[in-house]
């Protein structure tokens, strides 16, 4: 596998992709970015990948395009350097979002950003927990989306008072999601009433569910700007919960969140690393739980030709 298998990091993530090759017993590939006067970026793969099975490691996060057109340039520089394969392994998929025409005249991006990747040369995808199943249908190309459900399920199964658990989900759209999780612990779920106003606005109403007592373990794909999960204890204080801890895959953590999170006072926030997080957007009671062992098994996987779904059994 040494030879035949290499990764890559574009950047935005090396922590993690550094993790994953060390769980491979690989080192991470050179590659050198820069940047002309005229601010157009360059990529320059720095040793041979002919006919090998090449990773691409780069989460969507802020500067959300500059990493992309790192990632495109990267996998169009892989192409021409005649990579055997290429996959684009995106830990946090950003524009799952956009994945609708909610509004008149707007764009789906996700679906764009899924056409981009073909065109720039990537062979399959591997990503993580995007923000809704139906993105997973835009690529045109094999994709193995993985979950970090058990890996946060495995971690909260280990706390005390399990007996009174009770998942939240912070609107319907996630309760499938979050019902699986509540499913990996054996505790019940409630499913808060969500509306949002804008990007960086909700509302909720009613909880369904009964929460009066419980120790709540909200489950939701990402924290951006912290709203809904800021909305979502202030509701569940209302009906008389007892403790609140914060679990999410992605911690992208826009502008104010982490001091918003702060200001909260639950329990615990437990993310994973899909998303490098910031030192200073680190908290003192958050958990940043590794998917490096599962993203570096699916490589293998992908990699010897065995199932990926075998990963996840039901
Ligand atoms: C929404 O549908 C998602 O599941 C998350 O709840 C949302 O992306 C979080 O965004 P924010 O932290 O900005 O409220």
């Amino acid at each position: 596998m040494k030879d035949k298998l290499k990764i890559f990091c574009c950047g935005s993530n090396c922590d993690l992709t550094q993790d994953i090759a060390d769980v491979l017993g690989l080192d991470v590939s050179p590659l050198k970015i820069s940047r002309f006067s005229n601010d157009n970026l360059s990529v320059q793969i720095q040793e041979n990948v002919r006919e090998r099975d090449v990773f691409v490691v780069q989460s969507l996060t802020t500067p959300v395009s500059e990493h992309l057109m790192e990632m495109l340039i990267t996998m169009d520089a892989l192409r021409s350097a005649s990579a055997g394969r290429i996959t684009a392994v995106i830990p946090y998929y950003s524009y799952a979002r956009s994945d609708k025409k909610d509004a008149p005249r707007i764009s789906i991006t996700a679906r764009l950003i899924a056409d981009l990747l073909k065109t720039a040369g990537a062979d399959r995808v591997l990503t993580m927990d995007l923000h809704s199943a139906q993105v997973h249908g835009f690529f045109s190309m094999p994709v193995d989306h993985l979950t970090a459900i058990s890996t946060i399920a495995d971690y909260m199964k280990n706390k005390a008072n399990k007996e009174n658990m009770i998942v939240v989900a912070t609107d319907a759209g996630g309760a499938k999601r979050a019902g699986r999780f509540a499913e990996k612990l054996d505790a019940p779920i409630a499913i808060i009433d969500k509306r949002r106003l804008s990007d960086t606005e909700v509302a909720q109403g009613e909880v369904v569910g009964n929460v009066r007592g419980k120790d709540a373990v909200i489950f939701d794909d990402e924290i951006a700007t912290g709203s809904t999960i800021l909305e979502t204890i202030k509701t569940l204080r209302k009906a008389g919960v007892g403790k609140i801890y914060v679990s999410a895959v992605h911690a992208v953590l826009c502008g104010e969140a982490a001091g918003r999170l702060k200001e909260a006072e639950v329990e615990e926030v437990i993310v994973t690393n899909t998303v490098a997080i910031p030192e200073e957007k680190k908290l003192s009671n958050m958990v940043i739980l590794s998917v490096a062992p599962l993203m570096a098994e699916a490589m293998r996987r992908i990699h010897t030709g065995e199932s990926v779904g075998a990963l996840f059994p039901h």
